[in-house]
């Protein structure tokens, strides 16, 4: 059995009070904490950057899963080396028409290979309306796959059901080479839909909305997981 991970994510925690949402989330069985970082031009709200994961880290030990929904992501990886993130992924979308690389391609190795270099894992994510098969390079490369089953930007949105087909394919590239990749999926999970979503095949679960509007935070958590 895979063992499967919740990752709560801040985006639905009170930011005046982010030290001690994060140390509850920690108490409450959480297994990464996960960082929502938004530019205004990838998607449209603004969130935070590299210095609030820097307080962040002082917080917790639990790993920092930091999706970032931002152009140029390559400019911003070693500022979250620094600020101590354990994840990084970047959207195959914000790596289209960046500057300085001839490809796409090009373009994703890099970062990648920049991510591996500052010592942190590397994740590759698409959005709902990008084909599953552009991924199929990078389960190779890539520690971490992640699927947004909401169109990214906001939390409290409808889980997308197309996406179960796509983490069926995704865990087929990742087994046909004998690869045993996480396979996180983001956006509009509840304690009703995440069975689906993790016998599909994913097992690092993102939920905000489910988590913190829950009264019983670690029950919920547990329930992610399977265990209740
Ligand atoms: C949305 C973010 C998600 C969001 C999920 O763009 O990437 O991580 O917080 O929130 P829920 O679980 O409420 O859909
Ligand atoms: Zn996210």
């Amino acid at each position: 059995m895979r063992k499967i991970k919740i990752a709560p994510s801040i985006l639905s925690a009170n930011f005046a009070k982010m030290g001690e949402e994060v140390e509850y989330l920690e108490k409450c069985g959480a297994d990464l904490i996960h960082c929502d970082v938004m530019d205004g031009t990838f998607v449209n709200p603004i969130t935070f950057g590299a210095q609030m994961v820097k307080e962040i880290r002082k917080i917790t030990k639990l790993p920092l899963d930091v999706h970032l929904m931002i152009t140029h992501p390559q400019s911003q990886i070693v500022n979250f080396a620094e600020a101590g993130a354990d994840i990084v992924l970047v959207h195959y979308e914000a790596c289209n028409f960046t500057a300085g690389y001839r490809t796409q391609e090009e373009c994703i190795d890099d970062i990648i290979s920049m991510i591996h270099r500052h010592g942190m894992k590397a994740g590759l994510v698409i959005n709902p309306d990008t084909s599953t098969s552009v991924l199929r390079p990078y389960v190779t490369l890539a520690d971490q796959i992640l699927l947004m089953s909401v169109v990214p930007g906001y939390g409290g949105k409808t889980f997308i059901p197309e996406t179960l087909d796509k983490i069926r394919l995704v865990r087929q590239y990742a087994d046909a080479i004998g690869k045993e990749i996480d396979i996180e999926v983001d956006g509009g999970i509840t304690e009703e839909n995440v069975d689906s979503v993790i016998r599909a095949g994913a097992n690092v679960i993102v939920a905000g909305s489910t988590i913190f509007k829950s009264e019983d935070k670690a029950r919920t958590i547990r329930r992610l997981r399977g265990e209740v």
